[in-house]
């Protein structure tokens, strides 16, 4: 695009999956690979924004001047890290995979096998974006959506229930789009339902799909 900048601005984003543990050696994942997190803030530090990028475990590195990598395993350790962050914040964009649950004791030995089944009970999550959007000030904040269906309604309830700026939907109706492969389709709504739809790209596209959307409003 033209004219696009992120010069002086200060951009914080969340990539990949949360590890929640159940004993020493195992915990409850999912497998998000990190990507779509990592090019955006690539794409932002290209832009001249200086980045934080909060990611859960994954096997992308990156190395740029202005971007800070903090690595975390859990939900609870991404809530910490992004609210320890946002005040500072221009524009935060959520792209984790986050678990919704986790397991609610933590056992402190590996956990034996027995006969018969096991339970494990589970505890909700903090939702680490609708904290961001309820404690939002200045911020241009921006979500994902994963939907199966009603994707439409479903990223337009998401985007007015967690006060975003704008909301990124991806279909998993789409061949080639969401999780783990290198390419995605996008829909993008803000917050005045104004939408917009791209074709199938790889996620460097997308991510400078996604950065001209935000820099044309908060521009604007
Ligand atoms: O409500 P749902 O999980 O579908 O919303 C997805 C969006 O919310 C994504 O932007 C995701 O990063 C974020 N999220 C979060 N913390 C959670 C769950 C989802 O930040 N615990």
């Amino acid at each position: 695009g033209k004219g696009l900048s992120l010069s002086g601005k200060k951009v914080l984003i969340t990539a990949g999956p949360t590890h929640e543990a159940i004993d020493p050696v195992r915990f409850l994942g999912n497998r998000s690979s990190g990507t779509m997190g990592f090019e955006l803030a690539k794409k932002a530090a290209e832009l001249g924004a200086k980045v934080v990028l909060v990611s859960g475990p994954t096997s992308l590195d990156i190395k740029h001047n202005s971007i800070e990598l903090i690595r975390v395993t859990s939900a609870q350790e991404m809530y910490e890290a992004c609210h320890n962050h946002y005040n500072d914040t221009d524009v935060a964009i959520c792209a984790a995979a986050v678990a919704d649950y986790r397991p609610k004791n933590v056992a402190k030995e590996k956990l034996k096998k027995k006969e018969g089944d096991l339970n494990i009970e589970l505890e909700r999550n903090p939702d680490i974006l609708l904290s961001l959007g309820e404690k939002k000030s200045h911020q241009f904040l921006v979500g994902f959506a994963l939907e199966t269906e009603n994707e439409l309604e479903n990223a337009k309830g998401k985007l007015q229930r967690k006060n975003l700026d704008g909301i990124v939907l991806n279909s998993l109706k789409d061949d080639g789009a969401g999780f783990g492969g290198t390419t995605n389709k996008i829909t993008f709504i803000d917050k005045n339902l104004e939408i917009k739809t791209f074709g199938l790209k790889t996620k460097p596209e997308v991510a400078s799909d996604i950065w001209e959307e935000i820099i044309s409003r908060i521009h604007a």
